[in-house]
Parts: structure tokens; sequence; C-alpha cells
């Protein structure tokens, strides 16, 4: 295992992924961690993130110095870097020299483990406003900027390397290599690890966890619910039941999707409860958003822990139904402190905010997994495409996309110009390229139209197509005029009460997402 020790500020689970990307399994630990507990998980490298503080800040997180003289190989980069260069000597100082966005670096690779094979010079990320102006002893400068003598050293002896920059993020062009680079070649590791390892590992675990004891799962129809119940399914087949709840504010198609391709993929045995009614009352006269939120929360516990307890009166056996599998993802489990041993796992990451006193145990097979793993592994056990490529959709539904009230017609009326725009992008091959495309209809707005000779005074429909990572900020997508205008005119065309179709040009921050 590769340990990100992460000092803040989100570069952490980045570079895991990377390192990940390159074949080599990596975890995340905090800098609070003592170095000794970090040594005794007997890491095979380490490297060091960065981080918003400067080296000289008071309070900074700092290292033990053990952490470069245990013999594993360590690479530092922008906050990881200097810290490296200060304990072991070297010259740190607040030189007023910032560098913000992309720089061009000149390397000098003669000799270079990291560089070697990369250009002279390449563009790369910075974000510091301290710089390292002599190397520690026993290192070589590699790399240097207009502003920074020293951007990159490395002492291969001892197998440490840093660089004053992010090769983590896209921009710093030859990232990806100098990255693999130090994997590879500075801490001699193989490009082994791959999803398929991790299926076997967790069916063996959860066979083991579970025994001839019951589990049930609670389906979305999102990608992270599926691949966790296809997992589970795998390792003890019968033994686990999944509950769909309908709550009537699935976009179109969505619960077929569950009820007949995950099924088919799987056979997994399979409860929907049809609970549109109930929720619709529940909604009936509500247009505040949290409001909505907190009304859909609170009727999918309920809807939830009534099929609960069907199940467990209706098993076939007298085997207790004990275990809860959930979707939980690798980043949900650092933000959350987790990672550090014992940090209780609460539930705001599963389907429709469960409550955290459910009397069960949890099973969450994609805990050390990012999205883009959770998806190759679905991918390897056959779940569709459909499924497993499925963009993000809120649990609270398009309740949350009718600003106003939630009706039954109103829900229609947006499924209609929803499906229309998800056919389109799909058919213009733009589905990989977006992060998702909420579709909201104003529900409590309206303007006048003309269409065939008479005025029309209907309702306008939002796209907001987004490209984002994480969805923790987003921009825009620019999507082609020609998409834009057919799923446009097609949405005024065939969707009643419809006359506008409106762009959502906002990024995030100052907008989130979701329009609720
Ligand atoms: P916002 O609107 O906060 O959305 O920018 C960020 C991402 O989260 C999704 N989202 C939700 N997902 N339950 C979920 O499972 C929710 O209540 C919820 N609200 C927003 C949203 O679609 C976007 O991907």
């Amino acid at each position: 295992t590769v340990l990100v020790v992460d000092f803040g500020a989100q570069y952490a689970q980045l570079i895991a992924r990377r390192v990940r990307e390159a074949r080599v399994y990596s975890e995340i630990v905090p800098s609070t961690m003592p170095v000794d507990e970090i040594l005794a998980k007997k890491p095979a490298a380490i490297i060091l993130s960065g981080g918003p503080s400067s080296v000289y800040a008071e309070g900074a997180p700092r290292l033990d110095r053990e952490i470069f003289e245990a013999g594993v190989p360590v690479f530092g980069m922008c906050y990881g870097f200097q810290l490296m260069a200060e304990t072991l000597g070297g010259t740190v100082d607040n030189t007023g020299a910032r560098e913000y966005g992309r720089t061009p670096l000149q390397v000098s690779k003669s000799g270079s483990t990291l560089f070697e094979g990369t250009p002279d010079e390449q563009s790369v990320w910075m974000s510091h406003g301290d710089a390292c102006s002599a190397a520690p002893e026993g290192f070589t400068v590699t790399a240097s900027t207009d502003v920074v003598p020293v951007a990159a050293f490395e002492n291969d002896e001892k197998k440490l390397y840093g660089v004053q920059y992010h090769p983590e993020v896209m921009h710093s062009t030859h990232g990806q290599q100098v990255l693999e680079h130090f994997l590879y070649r500075g801490a001699g590791l193989s490009p082994e690890w791959t999803t398929g390892n991790v299926i076997e590992e967790q069916v063996e675990a959860i066979r083991a966890q579970v025994g001839t004891k019951r589990a049930i799962c609670g389906l979305s129809g999102g990608v992270d619910s599926a691949v966790a119940a296809a997992l589970v399914q795998k390792a003890i087949g019968s033994q686990l039941t999944c509950v769909y709840v309908d709550h009537g504010l699935m976009r179109k198609g969505e619960t077929e999707q569950v009820e007949k391709d995950f099924v088919a993929a799987t056979g997994v045995q399979l409860k929907v409860v049809d609970a549109e009614e109930r929720f619709l009352t529940a909604l009936k006269g509500v247009s505040d958003p949290e409001e909505k939120r907190k009304i859909i929360g609170r009727e999918f516990i309920r809807v939830f822990e009534q099929a609960q307890a069907e199940i467990v009166a209706e098993a076939p056996d007298d085997q207790p139904v004990e275990f809860l599998v959930q979707g939980t993802l690798y980043p949900d489990v650092v933000e959350s402190g987790g990672g550090t041993g014992t940090a209780n796992i609460k539930s705001h990451h599963n389907v429709g905010g469960l409550p955290e006193d459910l009397e069960f145990k949890l099973i969450e097979p994609l805990r050390k997994l990012f999205k883009d793993e959770v998806r190759m592994v679905g991918q390897e056990l056959g779940l569709p495409d459909e499924i497993v490529q499925r963009q993000p959709f809120p649990g609270p539904g398009l309740g949350i996309r009718i600003v106003g009230e939630v009706t039954k017609e109103r829900l229609d009326l947006l499924r209609e110009a929803d499906a229309i725009a998800r056919e389109e992008l799909t058919a213009a091959g733009l589905d990989r390229d977006i992060w998702q495309c909420p579709v909201v209809l104003l529900a409590d707005v309206r303007s006048v139209g003309v269409q065939g000779d008479g005025r029309t005074y209907g309702h306008p429909i939002v796209l907001r197509p987004v490209s984002s990572e994480d969805a923790m900020t987003a921009d825009w997508s620019r999507l082609p005029y020609d998409v834009l205008a057919k799923i446009s005119t097609r949405i005024t065309n065939e969707v009643r009460d419809v006359n506008r179709v409106v762009l959502d040009v906002t990024s995030k921050p100052p907008g989130t997402i979701e329009w609720e």
C-alpha cells in the first residue's frame, strides 16, 4: 500500500486516485497520525500531499523526521515538498515569490529518476507562497522555474523525492508520468492492483462476515447501491434481498431499469414498494425546498422500515436479517474522518438518508473505492452500461427539480422533458462529457408564447448541464448549439404546457447543481 499523508485542501484524494490509476493501491492517512503509526502500517511508499499552510505558519502540520529515515520511499508534493526540504536541513523562505496556476518548469534530467523521458520544459500547476532556495544535503536539484530555483529535488540513494508543483492535477502535463516514475522506478512497485482483486477480496470477506444470516440492501437506482448490491449478491446470493422504494419522483424508465435490467444482470431478489401515492400525499401543498427534502427523507425511512419488517417476517428460514448493505464510497469515509480506524461511519451517504439508529450491522463493500473504480467493479460484475455509467441523480429525485409544489401532473410533464433531454444528449454522444444535466420545471413561473396561431401561457424548463470532477465545484457545460436547439424544439413541441426552454449558465459556486 502507498500511503498518502493528507495535509488538507482536497489534494490527497486526487493523489490517491492517480496512484490507483497507476494500478498501485493507495490509502489516505491524516497528517495528524503519528509517524510511528504511519510506519507501522508498513507502507510500500509514502506521498506527502500539498496543503494550505506555510511551513512557517504557527500550528502548521509537521512530520517527525523519522518518516524520512525509515528506508521507505517518500515523495513530497508542494507543501509536502517544502516540509521535506525544511525537515532535512534545506532552506524554505517566504520570498514573496508566489506562483499560482500554470507555470513553465525547466527540468535537468540527467540521472533523474522522476523526470526521465519527459521534456526539458513542461507545464506544471503551481500554488505556493513560500519557496525552497536550497535543497537539503545529498539532494540533487532537478527542476526550476523563473521564480523558484529549487522546484524539484531527489536523493535517489535514500529514495526521497520532491516537487514544488502539483503533479496530480491534469494541468501538469507530465504529472502522471512523474508520479509513475516515483512509484515504479523510485519505490520499485509494479502496476498490479486491479478492481478484479477487489471483487475477489470482498466476496470472501462478505461471506465470512455474513455466514448463514441474511442481509438487505436499499436500491436507489444509482451506481453505488447497485454495484454494492451486485457484489453482495455475488457473495451470498439469495441471502440478500434488495428493496427499491418507488416514490414516484423517478425519471422515465428508471424503475423499470431496476426491475428488469438490474435483476436480469444479477439475479437478485428484489422487493419493489410502490409508494407514489404516499409521497405525493405527503408533499401536497409544499413548495419549500428544505421541507420537501425532509418530507421525502422521512417518508423514505418509513417505507424502508416497513419493507424491512416484511422481509424479516417473510424470511423463509429462521436466519435473522442482521446486515444492511450500503454503497458508501472512499471519499465519504475520508471526509468523515474514517480510515483512521475507529470512526463510526454515519449514514450521510446512503439511500435517501437512512436513520442512524437502524439496528443493523453494516456491509460496505465499496468503502475503499473511488467512483470511477466502482464503475469498473460494476462493469466486471456484468451490470449493464445504463446502470454503471449512470450520471448522479439526487435521492429526492424530481421532487427537488420542480420549483413549486410537486404534483403528479407536473412530475409527468417534467419526466417527458427530462427524457427528451437525456435522449438527445445520449444521441449526441455527450453523456461522458457532462457530469449530469438536471432538467428543472419552473412550475410557478409562466411566460407568454405563441404556438400555432395562438397565444400560450406556459412554463419554462431549465437545462442545467454541468461538468465537474466531484460535484463540489462545477462549471456549466458548453453544449453544442445544435444539440441545445434540438432539445429546445422537441421539448416545446412535445411537452404540453411548456413554451420556453432556458439554459442555466451559472457555475458552482455560486449556484448549486440542483435548483433546490
Ligand atoms: P448540489 O445541488 O448540492 O448537488 O450542487 C451536488 C450533487 O449532489 C447531488 N444531490 C444529491 N444526491 N441526495 C443525493 O443522493 C440528495 O439529497 C442530493 N442533493 C443533491 C446532485 O445531483 C449533485 O450531483
